[in-house]
């Protein structure tokens, strides 16, 4: 990319963060991770400019900086702007979580609100993970962030039930927790979760087409079965 079209492209983020607001949208995630543009931009792997956008980590991260500043500044200030990492690239040269600390400092001296910690995507496929897959296991990136940057962050990948979710957030390891495909899978599970959690008993917080019958539903069913439909079999 020449230096213009870097210049144009920061103008284009920002734009495109300014048609989001317009259209609604109450929070902002500039995407800076799975090898898109951004992290390209990041990782010494991938970017061997020999100029200001390139070399040292600050020369990496000066672009994907100018776009966070930009960003910043066509949104409002009460926006909450968010940026995706790949805290780890996965490549044995490339970006370390080290690296995602430093980045994270930039990110906070610029008023980003919550640094988004998934992994990966530089090299292979989108979706091949640099660390083996299991329960939570982007959750350690989050926290250190958090731990050493003193910034908010959201966690994210195979957070699947709901007392993993809130565990993460009580032990302080994360401040959001972002979902995929447990939502694919049940497109009301966040109003699950919650009556799992002891909340939202009555279905209040459904709309009142569901929430009145299954509201309705778990009063007739009062003592022989969970408020979500599960039945309690006593033994004997
Ligand atoms: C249908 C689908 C589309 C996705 N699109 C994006 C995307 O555009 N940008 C992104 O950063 N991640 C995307 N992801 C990845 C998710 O944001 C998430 O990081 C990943 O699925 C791991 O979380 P999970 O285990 O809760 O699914 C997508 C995932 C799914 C299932």
């Amino acid at each position: 990319m020449s230096i213009a079209e870097i210049k144009n492209l920061v103008d284009a983020f920002a734009a495109a963060a300014g048609r989001a607001i317009r259209a609604g949208f109450e929070v902002i995630e500039v995407h800076a991770a799975h090898g898109y543009l951004l992290t390209t931009f990041l990782s010494p792997v991938s970017n061997t400019r020999t100029d200001r956008y390139g070399g040292d980590i600050f020369g990496r991260m000066r672009f994907p900086l100018e776009v966070v500043e930009a960003v910043r500044a066509a949104i409002p200030e009460a926006t909450p702007l968010f940026v995706r990492v790949s805290a780890v690239d996965g490549t044995a040269e490339g970006w370390k979580l080290d690296d995602t600390i430093v980045f994270a400092r930039a990110l906070k001296a610029r008023g980003v609100d919550i640094v988004d910690c998934s992994s990966g995507g530089l090299t292979g496929s989108a979706t091949a993970g640099p660390v083996s897959r299991a329960l939570g296991f982007q959750v350690p990136y989050a926290a250190r962030v958090r731990s050493e940057v003193n910034i908010p962050t959201m966690a994210v990948g195979l957070i699947i039930e709901a007392s993993q979710a809130e565990a993460i957030l009580q032990q302080g390891q994360a401040d959001l927790i972002a979902i995929a495909r447990q939502a694919q899978f049940n497109p009301n599970l966040p109003l699950h979760w919650a009556h799992e959690l002891g909340l939202n008993t009555r279905f209040e917080m459904w709309g009142e087409e569901y929430g009145w019958w299954l509201n309705k539903r778990a009063r007739t069913m009062d003592g022989f079965a969970t408020p979500t439909g599960q039945i309690i079999r006593r033994p004997g």
